[in-house]
């Protein structure tokens, strides 16, 4: 059985040093594996309750997924997108809204920390918290839920929201699941082999403590003047380190093999000079990043390449969300009217405007599709794909146009067969509807 795993990432700065060793690296590293189903996104919308400047907004967007794409992320096998690109989350969070208790949201650590410091400063307790901040881990739930996601890798910061997104599915799921359960309960997952990087001082990396070595931005000019900034003690040349005490050896050993990291200490136990290692810390860092910045800077030139990934990824994305949130529309009473009154007889339903593809999970755990025509009618339903992404990718294919040859006569019927995969059968009689339709797409 496949695990799938989520994590979103706030879009609010440029990922440094300390990012990559603690979670870019490690989540594309987990990603690989087989037996997980990686769904990694931008939190866009996290972004807008800490940061109001609209251009940084826009320019982390940009940087974070080129970052990942860069240290070998590969969107094939992970579903990669952006939350602000998926509908359907904030109308969760909305429904979720509604089932939760305010008094939670009181108990959040973040929101409180806030009122605290209100307090300590004579204010308003709620002086400068906005709903945004409030309400922040029911949007969290809602990521998270959308997608009935396993396992949520994240900092120790965040294992009060994933319970709070456990005890929303849990009263959702009560209020309206009538014996069926909408919304897995998702785990924390908390990884305590990854490294917290120190930054230049030994406190934690961190922007706010403006200790950070860079990443990509400035180049390795960058990154190698930060390493020479590294705060060490006095000791001259010659003179025996304390490797174990030095934040300069940890963050050598988040880069090293172990025997590396072995020599490395031995050498400064027997007088290596710091200039000297930084040097040294600097090639091998270097090593590692010297190629992925070549991919991130050819990115950072061409952003159609990067929107076009994304754009991949909210299809894949939303090919799960747009069923479930239909169910949960129905679940809360939210049915379309139409749908409602439309009775089985297809010619009863009133005209939508255009022809469109419809994504669900069928009975039998598989992925479909049908094509409705322009007057609603089905034109065809889709066989079953073994994941959402296959159903998506099919579905964009079909958007594009209908190669001649995808259609072939078999005993009677017609085969619609695209880059060797059958898609659908349906009689010859189908064949203008079929046509007719993928033309009002
Ligand atoms: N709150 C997370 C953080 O600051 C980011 C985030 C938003 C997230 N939505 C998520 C993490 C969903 C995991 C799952 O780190």
């Amino acid at each position: 059985m496949t695990t799938r795993v989520l994590t979103g990432i706030t879009t609010s700065g440029t990922p440094h040093l300390g990012n990559y060793a603690g979670a870019i690296r490690p989540s594309i590293e987990a990603s690989l594996r087989p037996d997980v189903d990686a769904f990694y996104f931008m939190a866009d919308y996290h972004a807008l309750i800490k940061c109001d400047d609209p251009q940084r907004v826009a320019r982390s967007r940009l940087e974070i997924a080129a970052t990942w794409l860069a240290a070998g992320l590969d969107p094939e096998k992970v579903t990669f997108y952006r939350q602000s690109d998926i509908p359907e989350i904030p109308e969760l969070c909305w429904m979720l809204s509604c089932v939760t208790a305010k008094g939670l949201m009181n108990r959040a650590h973040a929101y409180k920390a806030s009122v605290d410091q209100n307090t300590d400063k004579g204010v308003d307790p709620d002086d400068g918290v906005t709903m945004g901040l409030f309400s922040y881990p029911v949007l969290m739930a809602a990521d998270i839920l959308m997608f009935n996601a396993h396992k949520v890798p994240v900092g120790r910061d965040q294992i009060q929201h994933l319970e709070m997104a456990r005890d929303i599915a849990q009263r959702f799921n009560h209020l309206y699941g009538g014996g069926q359960d909408f919304f897995v309960l998702p785990e924390v997952q908390i990884d305590d082999e990854v490294a917290t990087l120190p930054g230049l001082d030994g406190r934690k990396m961190s922007k706010s403590y403006d200790n950070t070595i860079p990443l990509f931005e400035g180049g390795a000019k960058a990154t190698r003047a930060a390493v020479m900034r590294i705060v060490t003690d006095s000791r001259q040349p010659g003179e025996p380190k304390d490797a174990e005490g030095s934040h300069l050896y940890t963050i050598y050993r988040a880069f090293a093999r172990p025997e590396q990291s072995a020599q490395f200490r031995r050498a400064l136990e027997e007088g290596l000079g710091w200039g000297e290692a930084k040097e040294q810390l600097f090639a091998l860092i270097e090593d590692e990043l010297g190629p992925m910045r070549e991919r991130y800077d050819a990115l950072m030139a061409s952003p159609e390449r990067i929107e076009e990934i994304l754009q991949a990824g909210a299809l894949k994305a939303r090919a799960l969300a747009t069923p479930l949130m239909e169910r949960l529309r129905e679940a809360v009473g939210l049915r379309s009217p139409l749908a409602a009154a439309a009775p089985k007889s297809a010619a009863a339903k009133p005209a939508a405007k255009k022809a469109r593809f419809v994504s669900f999970r069928g009975e039998d755990g598989g992925f479909r599709f049908r094509l409705q025509a322009a007057g609603g009618n089905e034109v065809f339903l889709s066989e079953s794909f073994d994941n959402p992404q296959s159903a998506g990718m099919m579905i964009k294919r079909l958007q594009q146009g209908l190669p001649e040859d995808a259609l072939q006569a078999r005993g009677g019927s017609i085969e619609l067969i695209m880059d060797g995969v059958l898609v659908c059968r349906l009689p010859e009689s189908e064949l203008p509807a079929l046509r007719a339709a993928l033309s009002e797409l």
